[in-house]
Order: structure tokens, then sequence, then C-alpha cells
């Protein structure tokens, strides 16, 4: 993942997340006093300009802290037995985000959550996300709008994938998520 492109997804999309989050905010009675409150409070009363804007700040926040500098890392003990509990091995688990990254249409986000305790790969499309849907918590998440990888890899979405779950995902932020504080994680206040 280049400097350009984490200085245009970070520096220009998740910041105008920011900046339309808190300008509709500035516009309406006031909803939570955490953005986790405001999503939730947004998608409850179908406020969709928020919940768009709201929910792609909380998961850009929770996806950044999704990744590490390059390097040949695994899941910790912990972390791995559940994994072959329920995909058979880190490999299958890998191949299955991949796929669930690359075939899901158009903009959204690839997850592993655990949905009722249990593990689980699901896609949500654009906003959508775990932190409106009581059963989930988020473990580990991919964007793959477009912007997360035009600027190195064009249109080809499978190498972005691929490269990340390969290099760059951060086993000890998704570990810790088996405590199911992650929406806390990437939660802020207002
Ligand atoms: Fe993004």
């Amino acid at each position: 993942m280049s400097a350009e492109t984490l200085a245009f997804h970070h520096g220009k999309h998740h910041a105008a997340y920011v900046a339309k989050t808190n300008a509709l905010l500035a516009e309406r009675p006031r909803l939570g006093s955490t953005l986790v409150e405001v999503t939730r409070a947004a998608r409850e009363s179908d406020d969709l300009p928020l919940f768009n804007n709201s929910a792609q700040l909380w998961n850009h926040s929770f996806f950044w802290q999704c990744l590490a500098p390059p390097a040949e890392r695994s899941p910790g003990p912990a972390l791995a037995r559940r994994i072959e509990e329920a995909f058979g091995s880190t490999e299958a688990l890998l191949a299955g985000l991949k796929s669930e990254a690359v075939g899901h249409f158009s903009n959204g986000w690839a997850w592993l959550v655990l949905d009722a305790g249990r593990l689980r790969i699901l896609s949500l499309h654009d906003a959508d996300t775990p932190i409106v849907r009581e059963s989930m918590q988020p473990l580990l998440t991919i964007d793959v709008w477009e912007h997360a990888y035009y600027v190195d890899y064009r249109n080809d979405r499978a190498k972005f994938a691929g490269s990340v779950l390969a290099n760059l995902i951060n086993w000890e932020f998704v570990e810790a998520n088996l405590d199911g504080r992650g929406i806390e994680r990437a939660d802020q206040p207002f």
C-alpha cells in the first residue's frame, strides 16, 4: 500500500467522511455522545446521509487498526485455535476473506466477525457495518471500495485484497477483538 494511497484514502476520503459527519451533526439535535451512538441513532431513524458518513467514519477508523507494516505474521495461539475450529486453517480463512472481498458487488467491506459468538465471514454494502447488528462483533475488515485500491492496483481488487491479506494484517488487533470490544476500539467521543 503506497504512501500515495494512504494520503488519498486517509487524507481525502476518510477526512471527507469526518467533515461531512460533523456538518450533518451540526444541523441536527444531539443524537449521542459517541460515534457509535450517533451511527446507531442514524440507522434507527433512517437518516441515510448521516448514517452513510458516520458509519464510513467508524469503518475506516476500524480498518486502519487492522493494518500493520508489511511483514510475515500469523495469528497468535488463541486466535489460531478459533480460526481452525471455524475454517480449518488460517489459509482457508484468508482464501475465504479474499473470495468474499473479490466477489462483493460494487462498493463495501469484507468482514470477519463474531456472530452470536461464532467466527463468520461476510460482506456488507456501501457504508453498512456490523456495529448496527446486535449479534455481531467485528474482528477484521477490508475496505473494498474502489478508492482503497485504484491508485496502486487500478481496477484489480483481487490483487489488492490478496496483498493486504498476505502482508498487512495486524493479527494482534484481530485477536484482541475476540474480547467483544472491537466496536469500542474505533469509537470516538463527539
Ligand atoms: Fe475507504
